[in-house]
C-alpha cells in the first residue's frame, strides 16, 4: 500500500479526523494500520458478536484466574498467606513447591506393606445381629482390633452406595467452588460451626500442609453451608446415618471393655454429643516426597468414621512402622480418638496416623469425629475403675477440644494434658 501520509502533520491531522487512527505514527506500518481500520466496520455483524463475545469471555476467565490467585496467596513471597493450597497448586502446576510445605519428616514410601492386610475388617452386621454368639464373637473381634491396631475396617455398615458416592459428588462441587463463593466460610476459631481453610492449624505452625478443609459442627445442631445446592440434605443424611453407625459401635466397644452396652453412651453423653464432618481436599503435589497432607496426629473424639474418593493416602502408625490404609469396597474406615483412650483408661489407643500425598490424583477424605457431650466430665469408666488405677485425669471435652485444638502441634498427643503420672 502507497503511504499517503508519512509526515508529522499529517499524522495528526489523521488523528484529529478518525477516532479509529488511535495508534497512528508516522512508519508506513501504522500508517497501514491506520487506513484498514475504518474497514473493521464494515465487518459482518455475526463475525463481530463472534469477536465481541471472545474478548468478553477472555476478560472473565484472566479476570478469574487472577482474583483466585490472589485470593489463594496474599502475598507470593509469603506461603503462610496462601488460604487454599487447591487454588495455589492449580497456579503453581509443576514448579517446585514453597519450602515451608517441606514438611513430611519419615519417607512416604517406607511402609510395612506386608501388614496393611492385616488391618482388621469387622462386619457391622454381625455387630448387630441377634444372634447371641454371633454378636458375641464380633464384640471380641471389635476389642482385638481396638487394643491391637486402633484401626478396623468396617463392612455391611448399611449406608447405601448411593448416599456416599452423592454426599462424595458434593463434597468435590464445594471445594470446586470460586474462592470467592468460600470466603464467607474462612476459618475463625475451632468451635465455629463452619470453617473453611487450609493446612493442619495454620495459626500454631511454622511448617504447612498440603490439604483444604471443610469443617462443620453436625451435632448437637445441624450446621452446613448452603452451597452448592442439596449438598445441607445429603449432608444431613450423612450425619445421622454414620452417627447410628458410631452409636452401635460404641455399645460394642463398651461391651468389649466388660461394661454394659449403654455405659460409655450415658457416661459421655453421646446423645448429646459433638459431631464434626471434616472434608479433606489433597490437590495433586508436584513434590509428594517432600510435603505431607497431614502430619501423624490422633484423633480428639471417641471415634473417627472415614470414607475416600478411591485414592490412597492415609497411613496408620502401627508397631513402629507407617501401614497403608488400603479400604474394601464401599468400607467405612474407622478409627479410635482420644477420648477413647481415655474412657477405656488406655486400653484402646489413640494411634497416630497421616495422609501421604501423591502427584495425579486429586483425593478427596470426608471424615466425621464423633465425640460426647462438650459440657461433660470425661475420663476412665468408673466401672473400670473398680479393678485398676485411673491413667487420665477427668476433664470436660469442650476445654480438652480448646487445649487440643490451640496447642496441638503436629506428633503431640492432647492427652498428654490429661495423664496421671
Ligand atoms: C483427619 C485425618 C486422614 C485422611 O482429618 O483427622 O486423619 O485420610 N484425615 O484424610
Ligand atoms: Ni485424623
Amino acid at each position: 500500500m502507497q503511504c499517503k501520509y508519512n509526515s508529522d502533520s499529517q499524522s495528526s491531522q489523521l488523528y484529529s479526523r478518525s477516532k479509529e487512527a488511535l495508534f497512528f505514527s508516522c512508519t508506513n506500518k501504522s500508517v497501514e494500520f491506520a487506513i484498514s481500520l475504518p474497514r473493521i466496520t464494515t465487518i459482518p455483524f455475526p463475525y463481530f458478536l463472534f469477536l465481541f463475545l471472545f474478548l468478553v469471555r477472555s476478560i472473565i476467565i484472566i479476570h478469574s484466574v487472577i482474583s483466585n490467585t490472589t485470593l489463594a496467596m496474599a502475598s507470593a513471597a509469603s506461603p503462610s498467606e496462601i488460604t487454599s493450597i487447591k487454588a495455589f497448586a492449580e497456579s503453581n502446576g509443576s514448579s517446585p513447591i514453597p519450602s515451608t510445605y517441606h514438611s513430611l519428616t519419615e519417607p512416604r514410601d517406607d511402609v510395612a506393606d506386608h501388614l496393611a492386610c492385616s488391618i482388621p475388617v469387622i462386619d457391622f452386621s454381625h455387630l448387630t445381629s441377634h444372634d447371641p454368639q454371633i454378636h458375641a464373637s464380633t464384640v471380641h473381634q471389635l476389642a482385638n482390633a481396638c487394643a491391637q491396631w486402633g484401626f478396623f475396617l468396617l463392612t455391611n455398615h448399611g449406608i447405601s452406595e448411593k448416599l456416599m458416592e452423592e454426599v462424595m459428588e458434593k463434597s468435590h462441587e464445594f471445594h470446586n467452588l470460586p474462592l470467592e463463593e468460600k470466603e464467607e466460610f474462612a476459618d475463625k476459631g475451632p468451635l465455629t460451626a463452619i470453617r473453611h481453610g487450609t493446612s493442619f492449624h495454620p495459626q500454631a505452625e511454622k511448617l504447612h500442609y498440603w490439604r483444604d478443609y471443610l469443617k462443620v459442627i453436625t451435632l448437637p445442631q445441624f450446621n452446613f453451608p448452603h452451597k452448592p445446592p442439596g449438598y445441607k440434605e445429603i449432608a444431613f443424611e450423612y450425619s445421622r446415618k454414620i452417627r447410628g453407625v458410631a452409636r452401635e459401635l460404641l455399645k460394642g466397644i463398651s461391651e468389649s471393655l466388660g461394661l454394659d452396652a449403654e455405659s460409655i453412651i450415658e457416661s459421655t453423653g453421646f446423645d448429646s454429643g459433638l459431631q464434626i464432618f471434616a472434608v479433606n481436599l489433597y490437590p495433586p503435589c508436584p513434590e509428594p516426597d517432600l510435603a505431607v497432607g497431614l502430619p501423624p496426629h490422633s484423633d480428639h473424639g471417641l471415634l473417627t468414621l472415614l470414607t475416600q474418593n478411591g485414592i490412597g493416602g492415609l497411613q496408620v502408625k502401627h508397631t513402629g512402622k507407617w501401614v497403608n490404609v488400603n479400604p474394601l469396597p464401599n468400607c467405612l474406615i474407622v478409627n479410635t480418638g482420644d477420648q477413647l483412650e481415655a474412657v477405656s483408661n488406655g486400653r484402646y489407643k489413640s494411634v497416630m496416623h497421616r495422609a501421604v500425598l501423591n502427584n495425579r490424583d486429586t483425593r478427596i477424605s470426608l471424615v466425621l469425629v464423633n465425640g460426647p457431650d462438650l459440657d461433660k466430665e470425661i475420663g476412665p469408666a468408673l466401672g473400670l475403675l473398680e479393678k485398676e488405677d485411673p491413667l487420665f485425669k477427668t476433664m470436660k471435652y469442650r476445654d480438652y477440644f480448646e487445649i487440643q485444638q490451640m496447642t496441638r502441634f503436629a506428633y503431640k498427643s492432647g492427652l498428654d494434658e490429661i495423664r496421671l503420672n
